[in-house]
């Protein structure tokens, strides 16, 4: 029988009667072909896509020598279970990434599938290396959506709400975050980083006893808690109390790495030879073809009983192809300082905004690094944000979420983050100048006319 002929909008229709309601949308596009930073609708749009499938299409879409050996790989072997034997592009993967790891430490090695899967992984390892049962995580963390991973997030109620329970035993403490300690934004890093320390310590002397905790998890920038980097202090705080107490340390970047934020890893750019002793990744690894991965040192991973570990899709040899012919264009050096130009044209325009008569009345913050930056609104309910503001200001409600409808309308998808009213730019990596200057052409026209509108 053939496929029956609906237009554009019929699509849409069937989506919105078929698809489950528990799948949020920005909009109801029907997206049928991306190239580059471009994503073409079946009703002839082109829209500017500063998502990147929320940082996973970092070399852009369908990028030519990732789809090319994606297809040939595709002609020579699609599948072989874990459990069955090697394949070529596993191991190739696994070539290419050991030379660029933060620490020379982490050299084992395995796939999975999402992001997700790769934090439950981790849990699992952790605990079977220490024999303990206790995960720390922090306020605003985003870790997933399955019953670990979760449990493990705590950016916003709506991921689990109602599904409980979830994997018990996860604690979480403060993040160095002005929002999360409730201080003015203007708060030192130094302050930030002291007040984050003696929370940690609290969790370690009234919730659960260091001898029961297995790994603290963290993300070097948090992604859905706000895009808030991670001051390196605090991070060798962690490093610290891990070695002290015998806890693994376990450094989420699935959504930081792969020069998102300008380096190769996240905490390449905060602290460099920084040594975690599990790392998780996914997203920008295979450029969009489904795979994830966890890193150890030898000493955590070899606790693990052989067959332990392994599932039917885990480390797919077209996402490994995918995998590695991604690394070959990260390896040019040219993604590293197409980053460093874009993310400077952005934040001109970002600072300018919160610089400038007509605008910083709505702007509370300007974050993040490379190309994983974001900016906070003002929020008349949030007295937090309000630092500066000469008394009598009024502020509009609900800022970001206009500031999106304008720039959705102006065909510029753009993402809000976290519980804050905050929109973060999260681009392919191959942004070109002139796409940056429209971006930021079609934002600062969204932000001006919010403030005039009021
Ligand atoms: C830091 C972080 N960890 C874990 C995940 C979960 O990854 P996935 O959606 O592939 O399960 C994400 C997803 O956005 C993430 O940003």
């Amino acid at each position: 029988m053939p496929a029956p002929v609906r237009s554009a909008a019929q699509w849409a229709d069937f989506g919105r009667d078929h698809v489950s309601h528990g799948l949020g949308r920005l909009r109801d596009h029907v997206i049928v072909k991306g190239e580059g930073l471009d994503l073409h609708t079946a009703d002839g749009k082109k829209l500017l896509d500063f998502t990147a499938g929320i940082g996973v299409t970092n070399l852009g879409h369908c990028h030519p020598a990732v789809s090319q050996a994606a297809a040939a790989q595709v002609n020579t072997l699609v599948h072989l279970q874990c459990s069955i034997g090697f394949h070529a592009p596993y191991l190739q993967l696994i070539d290419r990434l050991l030379p660029v790891m933060p620490h020379q430490s982490l050299d084992q090695f395995f796939f999975w599938n999402s992001g997700s899967e790769a934090v439950e992984a981790a849990v699992k390892v952790a605990r079977k290396a220490t024999g303990r049962q206790n995960i720390i995580v922090f306020q605003g963390a985003y870790h997933g959506r399955t019953m670990g991973s979760g449990a493990m997030t705590r950016s916003k109620p709506i991921y689990t709400q109602g599904t409980g329970p979830l994997m018990p035993g996860v604690f979480a403490s403060a993040y160095p975050y002005w929002h999360g300690l409730g201080v003015s934004p203007s708060t030192s890093e130094e302050e930030l980083v002291r007040l984050a320390k003696h929370q940690l310590d609290l969790v370690l002397r009234q919730q659960t006893s260091p001898t029961d905790v297995a790994a603290i998890f963290i993300e070097p920038v948090q992604g859905e808690g706000g895009y808030v980097p991670c001051p390196p202090a605090f991070l060798h705080y962690l490093r610290e109390v891990c070695d002290k107490h015998g806890i693994k340390l376990v450094i989420d970047e699935v959504q930081t790495g792969f020069f998102r934020t300008g380096k190769y890893f996240a905490i390449d750019h905060i602290t460099p030879s920084f040594r975690p002793d599990i790392m998780v990744f996914a997203k920008g690894v295979a450029n969009g073809f489904p795979i994830s991965g966890i890193v150890a040192n030898k000493e955590t991973m070899d606790t693990l009983d052989v067959g332990s570990m392994g599932g039917t899709y885990a480390g797919n040899a077209v996402a490994c192809a995918a995998g590695v012919a991604a690394q070959d264009v990260y390896a040019s050096g040219e993604i590293e300082a197409n980053v460093a130009a874009r993310s400077e044209q952005l934040y001109a325009t970002l600072n300018k905004l919160a610089t400038s008569s007509k605008t910083k009345h709505l702007i509370a913050d300007v974050r993040g690094l490379g190309l994983m930056s974001a900016i906070e609104f003002r929020n008349p309910a949030d007295s937090l944000t309000q630092e500066g503001l000469p008394e009598g200001t009024s502020i509009p409600k609900s800022i970001g979420k206009r500031v999106q409808e304008h720039c959705l309308d102006n065909d510029l998808l753009v993402l809000t983050t976290s519980c804050f009213d905050t929109i973060r730019f999260i681009p392919a990596l191959v942004c070109t100048e002139e796409q940056m200057t429209r971006a930021m052409g079609i934002f600062t026209e969204a932000v001006e006319k919010v403030a005039l509108e009021g």
